[in-house]
């Protein structure tokens, strides 16, 4: 942990349902963006040498504490030795086989079906989590036998053309049959519940997609009571319900699997990003009874892939060692503490574990925030009126409480500008 002292020297349409025009859903939605416009302005002119835990080095010297942390993905931060290690000796042996077997491909399958536990069987790893999430719409499509998908507004499930086109992304290609309803950043679950209801009754929805934590989209999340409803909708309905944890899982929000931890059972589950520790990886589990067919297409160059597979296996066992859910619970309670008094500015404070999201009141500019954050040496991400925080779990209590204090301070400071 080379550079706590350092850094804190510094200061401070053809859908089956007829009337969907009527009930104001199925449409394009603002688009949530995992590499938002305005990071790149602010962010550009870095130029990023080295990364080291929970601090990134500049080329000029300068270090930064990294609440970007890889979109969410460097759990354990930059860099982690046994995580290095292991991939490092996977180089030495085999890289890509064309989804032959290889031992470490089974070692990692068996540590996240471990975790993860029964009815899940982990039928790919995949390069990403658009492609993970392509691959459960196939699976879906293909058991059921429907063509029809739900998702929710503000979700973020990828960019590929019809993972976005489910929740915000209408712009590339007229896409079917694909629905998005309102979330409770908008309306009453009440008010969701029937339109999904309504929705349902079709029997023509292969399946509803939910990110139960809107990571990119303000950390709007419903009640634990409403997502298990919708798992019973989904259950009455024939109709899979699928849940995208390739942020939240794997104690980014806390716990193992935010849907585990409120009694959801989702007939797919999706993880990523922490799984890997930042090398690209992602895993696609079915429930017990979902078979994988030929016509489902599994499978793609780079999914189960020996070096991924590596970083997954060195991440798990070293998510055990450093009992990153107690880490998780400090990191949750040092933002609430942190954080907390924002509210009376009117600064709206959302999230779990070490998943945290302030939306600043409009006037108020995010840039600014980011900005200001950059000139006390300390990164974050914006999209619109949030300010996205994603520490690693392993982040020192020192930068920790550094970072906060100065995203803090840059918050007040933008309502004033
Ligand atoms: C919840 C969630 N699902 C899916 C994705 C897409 O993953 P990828 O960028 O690896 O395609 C993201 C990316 O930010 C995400 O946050």
């Amino acid at each position: 942990m080379i550079a706590s002292s350092r850094v804190g020297q510094h200061k401070s349409a053809t859908w089956p349902i007829s009337d969907e025009r009527a009930y104001g859903i199925c449409e394009s939605r603002a688009e949530p963006s995992a590499d938002d416009r305005g990071d790149r302005i602010v962010l550009d002119h870095l130029q990023i040498v080295k990364g080291r835990n929970d601090v990134l080095i500049a080329a000029d010297g300068q270090e930064y504490v990294d609440l970007i942390a890889g979109f969410g993905a460097l759990l354990l931060g930059h860099c982690r030795e046994p995580i290095v290690e292991r991939v490092r000796r996977q180089l030495d042996d085999v890289w890509l086989t064309g989804r032959l077997n290889v031992p470490v491909i089974a070692e990692a399958r068996d540590l996240v079906e471990s975790q993860i536990g029964s009815p899940y069987r982990l039928v790919q790893f995949c390069s990403g989590g658009a492609e993970a999430i392509e691959f459960a719409i196939r699976i879906a499509a293909v058991t059921s036998g429907r063509k029809a998908f739900v998702g929710f507004s503000g979700s973020m499930h990828g960019k590929s053309v019809a993972a976005s086109a489910l929740c915000w992304g209408r712009q590339f290609v007229e896409l079917q049959n694909l629905c998005t309803l309102p979330f409770v950043s908008t309306d009453p679950e009440a008010a969701i519940l029937a339109q999904l209801e309504q929705r349902l009754a079709s029997n023509a929805v292969a399946a509803v997609f939910l990110e139960l934590i809107q990571g990119t989209s303000g950390a709007h999340e419903a009640s634990p009571a409403f997502y298990r409803e919708v798992g019973e909708l989904c259950r009455e309905h024939g109709t899979l319900c699928i849940v995208d944890e390739m942020l939240t899982g794997f104690y980014r929000s806390g716990s193992l699997s935010y849907s585990r931890e409120i009694g959801l059972s989702p007939d797919i589950l999706v993880f990523g990003k922490a799984l890997g520790n930042g090398f690209p990886a992602a895993a696609v589990l079915c429930r017990d009874g979902i078979e994988i067919t030929k016509a489902m297409l599994p499978g793609s160059t780079y999914s189960d892939n020996p070096l991924a597979a590596a970083a997954v296996a060195a991440s798990l066992a070293e998510m055990t060692r450093l009992d990153v859910m107690s880490r998780t619970a400090v990191i949750h309670r040092t933002a609430v503490e942190r954080l907390a008094p924002l509210r009376e500015h009117g600064i709206a404070i959302r999230g779990r574990g070490a998943l945290w999201v302030l939306e600043l009141p409009h006037g108020a500019s995010t840039l600014q925030v980011q900005k200001t954050a950059l000139s006390a040496n300390v990164l974050v991400s914006v999209h619109g009126q949030y300010v996205r925080l994603l520490p690693p779990a392993t982040i020192s209590r020192e930068n920790l409480q550094y970072a906060l204090g100065a995203v803090g301070d840059a918050c007040l400071g933008s309502l004033d500008g």
